[in-house]
């Protein structure tokens, strides 16, 4: 009996398929937590199943115990990689970086404030050695080349970067003001373009991989959104042309276009009649869980996407294709 795929969470049992979504079909609500969905998370499943389903996962947990070694010498998918991920304090950030750090990596976490990107280091860095915590304003050229330096500096290198951080005002055209334009612009492509100018630097030694998380709002247009799909689709053109730029180091740059994910960020500027109106769009039947977007990056982050390049890739649940 071989266990032979390389997924956590996937495992092939004397042929049979055996995936998380048979046991649950609404995976973040099980653990939401990457490490846990290696083999063995076949047993907090348990508690969301059916009788029926129960027997099934019971029987297929005996069989997992009796590959166990093998399920433990299964290798992290970012072994070796050091990995910066802005806007990492709560949200999809957050959830990012955890799934990286549950595969291996090692993370510098960017945030606004110290004691946020700390308190969520403390929290992901079970060994003290997988984390650092640094504030910076990404629209800040200076600030956020110092960090991503300091990475390089603690880690040894860079291999990865996960342009998150947004700050968004969904309001009416009429209402926009130049505070609000200067602050989405600075931080939505400021933020990006200062970013992928410093690691790619550092990059340029091993190669690495760029994540510039993008969104369904830059291909779809919505009421009051004007400046975010701006920032948005820019997210999508640069994506493009930094890919093209800096192929010939080994550097691929792709972005993530999420659908509604029902983060903090979102409850803030998005009404509940806006998210069910969403929902009620979406093909899949729900909206976007972090992990979603995580198990996105984390693939993007791997060297199993070691070429894709220039690419946005819709994590939507089909939202982008409905047109009902
Ligand atoms: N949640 C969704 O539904 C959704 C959908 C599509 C795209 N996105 C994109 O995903 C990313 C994360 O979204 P989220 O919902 O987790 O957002 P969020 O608002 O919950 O978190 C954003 C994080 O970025 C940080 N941040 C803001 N400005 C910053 C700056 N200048 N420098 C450094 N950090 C800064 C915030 O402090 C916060 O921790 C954003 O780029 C967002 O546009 C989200």
């Amino acid at each position: 009996m071989a266990l032979s795929s390389p997924y956590s969470g996937q495992c092939i049992l004397g042929g049979g398929h055996v995936t998380q979504r048979r046991f649950c079909n609404i995976r973040h609500r099980c653990t939401g937590e990457s490490n846990k969905r290696k083999a063995g998370a076949h047993v907090s499943h348990m508690r969301y199943s059916k009788t029926g389903l129960a027997i099934v996962v019971f029987r297929d947990l005996l069989m997992l115990q009796s590959i166990g070694q093998d399920t433990k010498k299964m290798p992290e998918r970012l072994q070796g990689k050091v990995a910066i991920v802005t806007g990492a304090s709560r949200g999809l950030g957050r959830q990012i970086a955890e799934t990286f750090i549950g595969e291996g990596a090692r993370v510098s976490l960017i945030d606004l404030k110290q004691k946020w990107v700390e308190a969520v280091a403390e929290e992901l860095d079970a060994d003290g050695q997988s984390c650092l915590g640094l504030a910076a304003d990404v629209s800040d050229r200076e600030a956020i080349t110092r960090a991503i330096d300091m990475t390089a500096e603690k880690f040894g290198q860079v291999t990865t970067l996960v342009n998150n951080a947004m700050w968004n005002r969904y309001e009416p055209i009429k209402d926009i003001e130049q505070d609000t334009f200067d602050r989405m612009i600075g931080v939505g492509l400021g933020g990006i373009v200062w970013g992928i100018q410093a690691a790619s630097k550092h990059m340029a030694a091993q190669g690495g991989s760029i994540i510039n998380i993008g969104s369904m709002a830059g291909r779809l247009g919505s009421p009051n959104a004007l400046l975010y799909a701006g920032v948005k689709s820019g997210v999508d053109g640069l994506t493009r042309a930094a890919s093209v730029e800096l192929g010939h180091l080994g550097i691929r740059v792709n972005a993530i276009a999420p659908s509604t994910v029902t983060t903090e960020g979102v409850k803030a500027i998005l009404t509940e009649e806006l998210i069910a109106k969403r929902l009620g769009r979406t093909p899949l039947g729900r909206l976007g869980a972090p992990t979603d977007i995580a198990d996105a990056a984390l693939w993007l982050a791997s060297d199993e996407s070691a070429f894709v390049t220039g690419q946005s890739i819709a994590v939507d649940g089909g939202l982008g294709h409905a047109l009902m």
